[in-house]
């Protein structure tokens, strides 16, 4: 059977992979999943019932109990949002509940855009086509303080660059941790790059990407 043509979209926090992953659904025609979103929920949804991010069973009933309709809330796009998402995604149990779910997604029969940390390497490492998206954390900072600040946070630059190395190191800081490149993912570092000019390089290596899939679907 053909392989479906799945776009892995991986790398650190507020690296433009979201965006990168937004372009890549539209150009590609494919339906896409923020995996953030889904680890946001739990760690929001957890706090609301007054649990613990550290209580390993509570976050993975919470995880168990996510359905994707549950993923419209606007306060998972926060910056405490993204910290609850972190402190929970290190539990085993937490990833292993989300783990269906996402790779449901993945492998739909016509394609997906899917983006998170290990998407290339747990959730679709049969994937055609996978970016590792980064760029250096002062750049980082600077683009999630400013989408902070239009959306009304009050944050400060050095605040949210604190928080960028925390979850850097979250992560992406141990042995078992979910951040780590594919083999044969692409490095995309978007440093030096307009966020239109790193969506345009994402797009040229998936059209390439696609090609191959095309000759052999596998
Ligand atoms: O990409 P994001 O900022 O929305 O992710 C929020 C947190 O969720 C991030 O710090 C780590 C975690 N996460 C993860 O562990 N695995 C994923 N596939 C996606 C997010």
């Amino acid at each position: 059977m053909k392989r479906p043509f799945i776009i892995a979209v991986d790398g650190p926090a507020a690296s433009g992979k979201g965006t990168i992953a937004s372009g890549l659904a539209q150009a590609f025609d494919l339906p896409m999943l923020d995996t953030g979103l889904l680890y946001r929920a739990v760690g929001v949804l957890l706090a609301r019932h007054g649990g613990d991010f550290d209580d390993v069973e509570a976050a993975a009933r919470v995880a168990r109990e996510l359905t994707p309709e549950m993923l419209t809330d606007p306060a998972f796009r926060t910056r405490e949002a993204g910290e609850a998402a972190s402190r929970v995604a290190i539990h085993p149990p937490v990833r292993a509940a989300l783990r269906k779910l996402q790779q449901v997604f993945a492998h739909r029969p016509g394609g997906a855009v899917i983006d998170g940390r290990d998407i290339g390497t747990v959730i679709a490492p049969d994937a055609p086509a996978k970016l590792f998206v980064t760029a250096a954390p002062e750049v980082r900072a600077e683009r999630r303080f400013k989408q902070l600040k239009a959306q009304g946070e009050p944050v400060t630059f050095e605040d949210i660059l604190a928080d960028i190395r925390k979850r850097d190191a979250r992560d992406g800081g141990r042995a078992d941790s979910p951040m780590v490149q594919a083999d044969d993912a692409v490095l995309l570092d978007t440093s030096q790059m307009t966020i239109d000019q790193a969506a345009d390089a994402a797009r040229r290596i998936v059209e390439a990407a696609r090609a191959r899939w095309e000759q052999d679907p596998g």
